[in-house]
């Protein structure tokens, strides 16, 4: 049992040989035990999730639910989350013969300096295995400064081509567990719980009341890779089955909090072009593969890109404590810089997001864009999720419109909504919102942009919005 007293051995797979760690610190981070241990092959970059460099691949599950390889961050992944795990480094890949992956890089020159190339590497070994992966999605969280990006790309797509690899890591497949088991690990003075079920986390919060709760690490592992941030008490939160929930009904979907920003973006695609949009520009597969929408909430980040979106669609948030449960409208969340309307003791168990709309909304408008200073795996300078209802003769029903990296925290522009309903939609009524949206908030200037680009952004990001969806020449919608 997870919440019973923790062990001071945790049981992991490493390179296929079952291995148990002891007085390795849960906060420690698997780069740097992988490197301790003599595993160089993977590689320290950055240390913070941008370049791929430490890639390594864990058995997950996939948005189906089964087994699958998944490329993930070493540098941000904790010990202690990783009881029960199967995980690969480019050491364990090669069996007798360079695996196809490897072969496809030294036959296409995919490597100079070879540096990035293990990372590359344990990307595609992940893609390799999956058919739902496309080529150029699979190494799009690792960076090469050398040898330039064409002869990797052209390995990444023989690899797409030849997937599907029927051999002993896809046998592997078959056989490994999903589920995972709750652990309850103890080493260097620091606790790790990783609990299967809520009442056991609601148990622990209320024996540890300072513990740090953590989901998929991709915030908090900074806190562990670059300022050895020390946590007496964390408790795990990615085996909660309760957290893990995804479900649609015929007027609401339920998004668990725990789960993995890349199963939300397969199983939901199409749901909500907003949210598809900002999955699609969020971080890279690496991150993609561990973060969550509990974690983005938590961080309360004001430029947490899925949090305008999350304004845009009306979602309410599930918590629960030792002490019940209750819904928090996402209007109410944020009360300030980092600052939630969370109390002591509470989870979130999950988000809601209305599918529905009202009876006289003729048509729903809606969509999201990220400006950063580079297209993927970029913090926004500003983000920005639009809705707007439209009755059957063109007039706004209601609008919202959300933003990130304007304010303290991501916020709606609500005078302007509260202008737009009754309106026509037309280009007159946006060149006027937009007049109202130069002023509506007063951003700040950082090395990313300056408070006058943020205010043009904020005001040309709803001129877009609305270009993208007007009719075009022929009358038809553009977008
Ligand atoms: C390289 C890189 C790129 C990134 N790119 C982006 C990006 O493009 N856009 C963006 O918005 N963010 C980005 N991030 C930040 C991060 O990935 C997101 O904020 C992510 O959603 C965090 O989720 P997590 O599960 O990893 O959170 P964690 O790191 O596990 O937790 C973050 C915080 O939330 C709390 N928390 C987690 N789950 C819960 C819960 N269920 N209930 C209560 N509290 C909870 C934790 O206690 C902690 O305080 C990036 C990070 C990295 C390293
Ligand atoms: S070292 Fe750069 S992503 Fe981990
Ligand atoms: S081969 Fe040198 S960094 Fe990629």
């Amino acid at each position: 049992m997870s919440s019973s007293l923790p062990t001071t051995n945790l049981p992991l797979t490493l390179n296929g040989a079952a291995i148990a760690l002891h007085d390795v610190s849960p906060t420690q981070t698997l780069l740097s035990y992988l490197r301790q241990h003599g595993y160089v092959g993977t590689k320290e970059g950055c240390g913070d999730g941008d370049c791929g460099a430490c890639t390594v691949v864990m058995v997950g599950a996939d948005a189906t639910g089964q087994p699958q390889y998944q490329a993930v961050n070493s540098c941000l992944l904790p010990i202690g989350s990783l009881g029960g795990r199967h995980i690969y480094t480019v050491e364990g890949i090669a069996n007798g013969h360079l695996h196809p992956v490897q072969q496809a890089m030294v036959d296409l020159g995919g490597s100079q300096c070879g540096y990035c190339t293990p990372g590359f590497i344990m990307s595609l070994f992940a893609g390799y295995y999956s058919d739902r992966v496309a080529a150029e999605v699979t190494v799009e969280g690792n960076l090469c400064r050398c040898t330039g990006y064409l002869p990797i790309r052209r390995a990444a797509q023989r690899v797409a081509a030849e997937s599907h690899g029927d051999d002993g890591f896809s046998a592997l497949l078959r056989q490994v567990p999903t589920q995972l088991e709750g652990t309850a690990y103890s080493a260097q003075g620091q606790q790790f719980y990783r609990p299967i079920q809520l009442a056991a986390v609601l148990e622990l919060l209320a024996a540890h009341p300072d513990a740090t709760l953590v989901a998929g690490a991709t915030d908090l592992g900074l806190e562990m890779s670059w300022y050895r941030q020390h946590y007496p008490v964390m408790i795990a939160l990615e085996a909660v089955a309760e957290l893990q929930q995804l479900e649609q009904t015929d007027d609401v979907v339920t998004i668990g909090a725990a789960v993995p920003l890349s199963q939300i973006e397969e199983r939901l695609r199409g749901v909500f072009p907003s949210l598809d949009e900002m999955l699609y520009w969020f971080a890279a597969r690496q991150v993609r593969n561990r973060a969550t929408l509990g974690g983005n909430l938590g961080t309360a980040s004001p430029i947490g890109d899925l949090l305008p979106v999350l304004l845009a669609l009306d979602a309410t948030i599930h918590v629960a404590s030792a002490t019940g449960q209750r819904e928090i409208a996402i209007a109410d969340f944020f009360q300030g810089y980092r600052v939630t309307a969370l109390r002591t003791g509470e989870v979130i168990v999950s988000i809601t997001l209305p599918t529905t709309q009202p009876i006289a909304v003729a048509q729903r408008l809606s969509q999201s864009y990220k400006v950063g200073k580079r297209g993927t795996d970029d913090i926004s300078i500003v983000a920005a999720a639009y809705r707007v209802d439209l009755d059957a003769q063109n007039r706004v029903v209601a609008a919202r419109l959300a933003y990130g990296g304007v304010g303290a925290t991501p916020v709606r522009a609500i005078a302007v909504e509260e202008w737009l309903v009754g309106q026509p939609w037309t280009w007159e009524t946006v060149l006027a919102a937009k007049e109202q949206l130069r002023s509506a908030f007063t951003p700040m200037s950082d090395l990313r942009g300056s408070a006058d680009y943020r205010q043009r952004l904020i005001a040309n990001l709803l001129e877009k919005f609305f270009v993208e969806f007007a009719p075009s020449e022929q009358g038809e919608r553009v977008g």
